[in-house]
Order: C-alpha cells, then structure tokens, then sequence
C-alpha cells in the first residue's frame, strides 16, 4: 500500500517525500505546479535512490483524482496541496477558498468513495490568531485569522473534524506547523518561491546571495525582548520527520488527532539576522520600517504533545537552520530554475 502526497513537489512536500522513502513507505506524489518543479522529485529521487511516482494533477480534477485511486493502492493521504501567500490571499480570496477549500473537499470525496480514510493535513499555527496565551499548546483557542488563507486552514481544521465525526472511520490528523525554514543537508532541495519572498528565512538568503539589497524588518516596537516580532522557527526536516511519526495516528480507532509541529524556542527577527550572519560569514545589512499588516508579536508553540503521543521533537537548532538554509540557496541561487 502506498501513501499519496499532495503537494508533494513542494517545499515541505518534497522533504517529507525523502524520508518516508528513507523509511521504507511507498509514496505516489501529485502536484500541479503551481508553486513548484518537478525537478524537485528528481532531486528527491537522487537523495533517496528510490523512483517517486508523479501525475501532474489538481486536487480539484476528480477525474484526474479517480484514476491515480484506481491505479495505485492508496491506503492514506497526506495532504501539502494549498496555495499559502498571505498577501496574495488578501488580494485573490475566491481562487484561495476554491483551491485550497474545493481542493480538499474534492480529494477527501474520492478518498471515501474508495475506502481511503485516513488523512494528514498541513495546518498551521495561523488558526491560533493572535493567540490566547503563549507558548501555544493544541488546547489553545482557536483564532480570528487576518487572511482568507489563514481562513482556509482553520475552515479545512472544522471540516474534516467534522467528517470525522460524522464517519469515525475516519482518522485525521491535523499538524500545526509553526515556520518552517532550512533545507535538506545535501542542499539539493529546498523552499524555491516565486518572486520576491514574503517570508523571513527565504529573504535573507537572497539579500546573502546578491539578490537583494538588504532585509527591512517590519517594526521593531513590540512588546518582546528587542522590539521585533518572535517566532517558532522549525527545520524542514524536523516537520518531515513529524509526518512519518504522525502516520501512527492513522492506525484504525484513532480517530481526530491534533499536534504543534514546533520546537518550543522563540527567535526574534534580529536573532535570525545575528544567528545567520554567525552561521554563514556572510553580513545582513537591515533597515527598520513600519510594522506590516496582519503580523503578532509573538508566536510559539509548546510541543510536548507531539513528544509525548508520536515520540517527536525537532532535534536541529538554530545554526543548522541558518546553515542549512544558506547551503541550499547559495548552490541553487535561482532555486530549480537553473
Ligand atoms: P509549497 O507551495 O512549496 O507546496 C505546496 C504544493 O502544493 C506546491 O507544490 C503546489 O504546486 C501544490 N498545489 C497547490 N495547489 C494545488 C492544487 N490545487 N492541486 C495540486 N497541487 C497543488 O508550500 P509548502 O511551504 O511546502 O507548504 C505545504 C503545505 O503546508 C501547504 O498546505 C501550506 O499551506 C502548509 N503550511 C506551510 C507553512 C509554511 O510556512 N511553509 C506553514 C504552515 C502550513
Ligand atoms: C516572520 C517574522 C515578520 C519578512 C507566515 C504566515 C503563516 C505561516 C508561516 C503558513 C515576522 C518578520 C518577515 C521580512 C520581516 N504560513 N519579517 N521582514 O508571518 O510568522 O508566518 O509564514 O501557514 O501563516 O503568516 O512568517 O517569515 O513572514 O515572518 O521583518 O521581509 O519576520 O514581521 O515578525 P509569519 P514570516
């Protein structure tokens, strides 16, 4: 039996992809590129000496669905496909809720009609909003999300909460991935986005690389120890970790399981820049702005669950984050593309 991954081209997708094949399971990746390369699973296909199987598909095509469910025995799912740029979410709302909504109520269809039930689906620590209280666990409320994308997460949470309910052969696992950086070790794979970046990591590295001129640092008068924003910033490979750990909570009878995939440790904004600039020699030059729209001062999370149920925790520190980052951007300074 194998395991479908969609999404499986992309950044996190792509990682997790090398160690469930490290671990022995089947995978059959779909993805339909709209944030990735099938150069990836070529990569990802050298890393592990295993062939990864692809259909270019959308998980909004039912009949593209049916016929990968027909032809490969699929036991479970685990579930990257989204479209995940919060300011573009602002701007294009209807094409986020029909992708990523649509999108999984369509997969999870076809996923019932042919007996699959069990799914693990990327969340986010986006569905605590500006969180109750800190550090994080699963038993803080849930949010008001500033964004449709944020909205389309905590949406897809209820949702096959729901269904699960309804139908407790269901098992769902819902990961709430605080931010992920770093890449894998060989510096073959990586977070490849198009354009200029939104997120922190994948802005240093291209103000490191040339690309950029310097990094602006959204706000620095917060309440937290240097003024900018805290987070919880988790290797890659860690979180891929987490998913194989996570498929113990598709064994018949788990029903609905829910885990923080972070590390426990926050970092400030000008943590990452000196952390970086320690790790890689190379000099971050900054400027202070305004605060951008939407943002918390501070997010992390208290992993404990996932230790305690899945016997999972994040195991790279910080310098490896930043070193493993800037390995995989400085050997592919224009990500897959060259
Ligand atoms: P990514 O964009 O690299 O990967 C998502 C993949 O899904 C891409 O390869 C894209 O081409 C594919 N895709 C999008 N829409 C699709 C569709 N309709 N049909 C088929 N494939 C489709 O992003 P990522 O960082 O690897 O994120 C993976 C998942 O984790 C996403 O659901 C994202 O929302 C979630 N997540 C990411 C972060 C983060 O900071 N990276 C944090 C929390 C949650
Ligand atoms: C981190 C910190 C910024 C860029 C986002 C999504 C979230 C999740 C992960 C998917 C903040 C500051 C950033 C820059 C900066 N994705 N920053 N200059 O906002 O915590 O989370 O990605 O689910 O939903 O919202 O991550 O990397 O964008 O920002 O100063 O150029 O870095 O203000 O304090 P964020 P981020």
């Amino acid at each position: 039996m194998a395991i479908l991954v969609t999404g499986g081209a992309g950044y996190i997708g792509s990682h997790t992809v090398v160690e469930l094949q490290n671990a022995g399971h089947d995978v059959v990746v779909m993805d339909n590129l709209a944030n990735s390369s099938e150069k990836s699973l070529k990569r990802v296909e050298a890393l592990t000496g295993k062939k990864v199987p692809f259909y270019e598909a959308d998980i909004r095509d039912r009949e593209a669905l049916e016929k990968i469910f027909t032809n490969e025995k699929i036991d479970s799912v685990i579930h990257f496909a989204g479209l995940k740029a919060v300011g573009e979410s602002v701007q294009k709302p209807w094409e986020y809720y029909d992708n990523n909504i649509t999108g999984t109520l369509t997969l999870v269809d076809v996923m019932r009609k042919h007996g699959c039930k069990n799914i693990i689906f990327s969340s986010s620590a986006t569905v605590y909003g500006n969180p109750a209280f800190i550090p994080i666990t699963e038993e803080c409320p849930k949010g008001q999300c500033t964004n449709p994308y944020g909205w389309t997460k905590s949406m897809l949470e209820q949702i096959l909460s729901d269904i699960q309910k309804a139908d407790p052969e269901w098992n769902v696992v819902l990961l709430r991935y605080f931010n992920p950086i770093g890449a894998h070790k060989s510096g073959t794979i990586g977070e490849n986005p198009n354009g200029i970046p939104n997120n922190l990591m994948p802005y240093i590295t291209q103000v490191a690389v040339g690309k950029l001129p310097k990094l602006n640092v959204f706000g620095n008068d917060y309440d937290t120890p240097d003024g900018t924003g805290v987070r919880d910033y988790i290797h890659v490979v860690d979180l891929a970790v987490g998913h194989v750990k996570a498929l113990a909570k598709l064994a018949p009878g788990s029903g609905l399981n829910i885990y923080n995939l972070g590390t426990g440790v926050g970092y400030s904004v000008l943590d990452i820049v000196k952390n970086f600039e320690e790790a890689t020699g190379v000099k971050i030059p900054y400027e202070i702005k305004e605060r951008r729209a939407g943002d918390i001062a501070t997010c992390y999370s208290k992993a404990d669950k996932a230790e305690k149920e899945l016997g999972w925790k994040a195991v790279n520190g910080i310098r490896e984050m930043c070193e493993d980052s800037w390995r995989w951007q400085s050997q592919n300074p224009n990500g897959y593309e060259d």
